[in-house]
């Protein structure tokens, strides 16, 4: 009997800690990566889900629970090698507090500028899209402006196979409007449900996976 595909999926926001109390994080409800776990599932593919902090998780599915963009790109590459497809629908922050405080930061009353230092967090689908043998990887893009233009850029800087381009009307919505785009491809998407979306996400991923294996025999 042949292997099912597997799915990793990363979902949610990440949170960074400046101290107890505080964190840096992103806008996330976790909903598009829940749609698209459960609408491989329903399909009868293998997942594995890493989840930040969301309020959305899905259902059916053993959850990998992680904070920090630090945790979630272990996680990740812990399980890499058993994925067939990666997606990283997560909003992983870009930056991290350089250190956390033990303690919660007092308000200092004789300045009203606080200066936080940030350090670079890894690129997690960037590693993915590097290091990837005979697997499919899929970012998405979340821009204010240049949507396609930045999409574009984003699949070629991080080897990426297929990127999900939207605009922040996305956020907190049950509805979007996405561009699902390869090196040859653009295919649009409006104000549809996330869990049409996402099954029309998990379509387009198989298509190309299929195409990269009959490639691969054919070659
Ligand atoms: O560069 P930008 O964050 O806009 O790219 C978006 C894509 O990259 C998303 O799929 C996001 O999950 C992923 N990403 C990542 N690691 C980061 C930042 C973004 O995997 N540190």
């Amino acid at each position: 009997m042949s292997k099912k595909i597997t799915f990793l999926i990363l979902s949610g926001p990440t949170k960074e800690h400046i101290d107890p109390v505080r964190y840096i994080s992103n806008e996330s409800s976790g909903q598009m990566g829940s749609a698209l776990a459960e609408a491989a599932v329903k399909k009868g593919y293998d997942v594995i889900f890493i989840s930040g902090p969301a309020k959305v998780l899905p259902k059916y599915v053993k959850i990998i629970d992680v904070i920090t963009a630090l945790d979630m790109f272990k996680a990740a590459q812990l399980n890499f090698k058993k994925a067939d497809i990666v997606i990283n629908a997560a909003a992983v922050a870009d930056y991290r507090p350089t250190k956390i405080s033990k303690h919660k930061i007092k308000k200092n009353c004789t300045t009203s500028v606080m200066t936080i230092k940030l350090k670079q967090n890894p690129d997690i689908i960037k590693y993915c899209g590097e290091n990837k043998h005979n697997q499919v990887v899929v970012g998405f893009a979340l821009e204010t402006k240049d949507l396609i233009k930045n999409a574009l850029l984003k699949l070629k800087n991080k080897k990426l196979d297929l990127i999900v381009a939207n605009g922040i009307g996305t956020f907190n919505s049950k509805n979007s409007t996405v561009s699902i785009i390869t090196s040859n491809s653009i295919l649009e998407i409006k104000n549809r449900s996330k869990n049409i979306i996402a099954e029309k996400i998990i379509n387009e991923t198989i298509r190309v996976f299929k195409n990269i294996k009959s490639c691969k025999v054919n070659s």
